[in-house]
């Protein structure tokens, strides 16, 4: 069944304080919206996200992407609209004519799990909505214009977040009619109701987690949490300098007059690292996951080995706390290219650059990296388990 995703991400996070749109603020070294929308991509049912934006934020997400995408889910980049509901508006009328069920999420809700998508999924595509839903806690009152209060049956009432699924036909008609009607709602089941008389609520494991990231509070208080299980991790590579070879350290090409020898590049610092991420999750070490007997790893780049790292450290629901590369070389002199190669590293690990720090040393000319014979890294990572977006396990 044919399902995209629309991502709404053009509000100005007024309320949260933050100088800018709060979904481009990181939380735990990661964007709310990098969050997000790697949480549609590991749900695995979507054929795309529709991702929503004011147009002057379009450059900052393509900035976004280049550090912590790629984003490949994200197959429409549409601007939005002055509300909520023309944001939904201008995104479902970007998908294929061909789409059968949409689900229509904040961008502001980065905690979203499988279990709350596929609940809403399963049931739009059984009924024609599926809405998640919690029961209320705090005793609701009912302000009547005439200033009169009541108070509802707590039991009978529940709050509504995003994903919101529905059949996409249904809920374009309905979203063309309250362009039309200039029908206000603060949520598109809303609409549903107004055109349709209901919508299916759902509730799933999660849905408390699924919290919108609304004031500065909400952030500080998702900053603080999570933090107890951290684990690290040291690394240690050599390689031997040989003529005829580049010379790749963290993924920049140093011009020397030899190179480092080895099968794959020989990109002796990123093998350190990777090293430090595996050892950090008790995963062995590179030589296990990428053997040199393996011809599939002849030259390759180790850039594309150590994304291949980090998604296994994110599928076991951790993230980068830092990482810290040391390189051991006489020659050639590499200050210059230490920033370079720390938006490299920080690129293909998906996180912003003052996650990384790399740092070159001689040694005064002793041992085989001061005799010129060899390059030597070391590296230690740190991972922090993220407990509020981690897959289901
Ligand atoms: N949104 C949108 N277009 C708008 C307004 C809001 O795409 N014109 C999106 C926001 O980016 C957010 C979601 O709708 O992901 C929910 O809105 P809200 O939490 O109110 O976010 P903001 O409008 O950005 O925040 P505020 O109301 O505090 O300014
Ligand atoms: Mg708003």
């Amino acid at each position: 069944m044919s399902c995209w995703a629309v991502v709404v991400a053009a509000g100005r996070g007024e309320r949260a304080g933050l100088g800018h749109n709060k979904v481009f603020e990181p939380v735990r070294g990661r964007t709310v919206l990098a969050r997000c929308l790697d949480a549609f991509t590991r749900s695995g049912r979507f054929d795309g996200v529709a991702l929503v934006l004011s147009e002057q934020e379009i450059p900052a997400f393509e900035a976004l992407r280049q550090r912590e995408g790629p984003f490949p889910l994200v197959r429409r980049v549409v601007p939005g609209g002055a509300s909520r509901r023309d944001s939904v508006y201008h995104g479902l009328e970007a998908l294929p004519g061909d789409t059968q069920l949409v689900a229509i999420h904040d961008a502001a809700r980065p905690f979203v799990t499988n279990d709350v998508i596929d609940a809403t999924l399963d049931a739009a595509a059984q009924f024609g909505s599926g809405v998640i839903s919690t029961p209320v806690t705090d005793t609701i009152k009912l302000l009547l214009p005439d200033g009169s209060v009541t108070t509802p049956d707590r039991g009978a009432l529940r709050a509504v977040q995003t994903p919101q699924a529905f059949r996409f036909d249904m809920i374009l008609k309905a979203h063309r009619s309250a362009q039309a009607d200039a029908f206000p709602a603060t949520d598109d089941a809303m609409l549903f109701e107004h055109y349709y008389g209901g919508v299916k609520l759902v509730t799933a494991p999660g849905a408390q987690e699924n919290i919108k990231l609304t004031t500065r509070a909400d952030f500080e208080a998702v900053a603080g949490r999570g933090f107890s299980d951290m684990r690290v991790g040291h690394g240690y590579d050599a390689h031997r300098l040989k003529s005829g070879r580049r010379l790749v350290l963290c993924g920049v090409e140093v011009p020397h007059d030899r190179g480092l020898d080895g099968h794959s590049d020989a990109d002796v610092a990123v093998h350190a690292l990777m090293d430090a991420l595996l050892g950090a999750l008790g995963l062995g070490d590179i030589g296990g996951h990428f053997p040199d007997t393996d011809p599939a790893y002849e030259g390759i780049d180790s850039m594309k080995l150590l994304q291949k790292v980090m998604d296994e450290v994110r599928a076991m629901g951790y993230g980068m706390g830092n990482a810290d590369i040391t390189i051991v070389a006489q020659k050639p002199k590499l200050a210059g290219f230490i920033p370079r190669m720390k938006a490299r590293v920080a690129g293909a690990l998906g996180v912003s650059p003052d996650r990384v720090n790399v740092k070159a040393t001689t040694t005064e000319r002793m041992g085989f990296e001061g005799e010129e014979t060899g390059i030597s890294a070391q590296a230690v990572a740190l991972l922090i388990r993220d407990a509020l977006n981690v897959p289901a396990n």
